[in-house]
């Protein structure tokens, strides 16, 4: 154990069920935007003359599915968020600093809340099914061609900046973890 880490308590660090939603996010964002660039970039033709028809809807339905995930994850994740005690840093970080990791965790938030619900009303609107795994929930808008486009087409900008938030987040926690070796990994880490 590092000194860094015996110097550190359970109240220096999220709550235990909120660091599990932490990595479980992280692992599902990885298929789902990985998957998602996948049809996006091929479209439905290539997708289906690449992995044929039984590997294109496998490929949907996965995505689907790990959005769907998504979306409880992170009402989950807002949860235990609201109802734990966030650490304080220790030592403090410099404003500029808290300035930014703040607002990048707020808008990887609301991105992968909004996310989600734009895939999911975009589907819909287009009269595709909503599926998870072998499940198909409910539409809940109606269909209309012109906005399902529109939507999907947010839904594509919104990968890319989900995308790029995750590229700055993912380069802060290595800033800390590795160059100025403090203890704000550990503070999310599981073990
Ligand atoms: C956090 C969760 C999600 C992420 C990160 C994500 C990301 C993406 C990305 C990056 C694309 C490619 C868009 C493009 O370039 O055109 C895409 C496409 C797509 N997404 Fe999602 N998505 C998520 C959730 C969902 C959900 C919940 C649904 C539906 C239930 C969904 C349905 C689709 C569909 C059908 C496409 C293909 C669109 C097309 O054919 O152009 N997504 N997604
Ligand atoms: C890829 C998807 C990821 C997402 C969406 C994500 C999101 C977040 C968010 C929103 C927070 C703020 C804490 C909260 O309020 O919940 C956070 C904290 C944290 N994340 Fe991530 N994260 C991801 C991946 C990673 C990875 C790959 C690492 C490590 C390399 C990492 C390291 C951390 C650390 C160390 C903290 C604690 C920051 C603090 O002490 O305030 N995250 N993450």
């Amino acid at each position: 154990m590092s000194m860094i880490e015996s110097r550190m308590s359970e109240t220096d660090r999220y709550a235990y069920p909120h660091r599990v939603l932490h990595w479980l996010v992280a692992a599902v964002l990885l298929f789902s935007l990985a998957s998602g660039l996948v049809l996006g970039f091929l479209g439905f033709e290539g997708a289906t003359a690449r992995f044929g028809q039984s590997g294109t809807d496998l490929l949907y339905t996965a995505h689907k599915s790990l959005g769907v995930a998504m979306l409880a994850l992170m009402t989950l994740r807002l949860i235990t968020r609201l109802l734990f005690v966030v650490p304080d840093h220790e030592p403090p970080l410099p404003a500029f600093q808290r300035v930014l990791s703040s607002t990048v965790h707020h808008l990887l938030y609301l991105a992968l809340l909004a996310q989600p619900l734009l895939g999911w009303a975009a589907t819909a609107s287009g009269d595709f099914p909503v599926q998870f795994l072998h499940w198909h929930l409910p539409g809940v808008i109606g269909v209309n061609e012109a906005l399902s486009e529109r939507l999907f087409q947010w839904h594509g900008w919104l990968g890319w900046a989900i995308l790029g938030l995750v590229a700055l987040h993912i380069a802060g926690a290595l800033f800390h973890w590795l160059i100025r070796r403090d203890n704000v990994m550990t503070r999310m880490s599981l073990f």
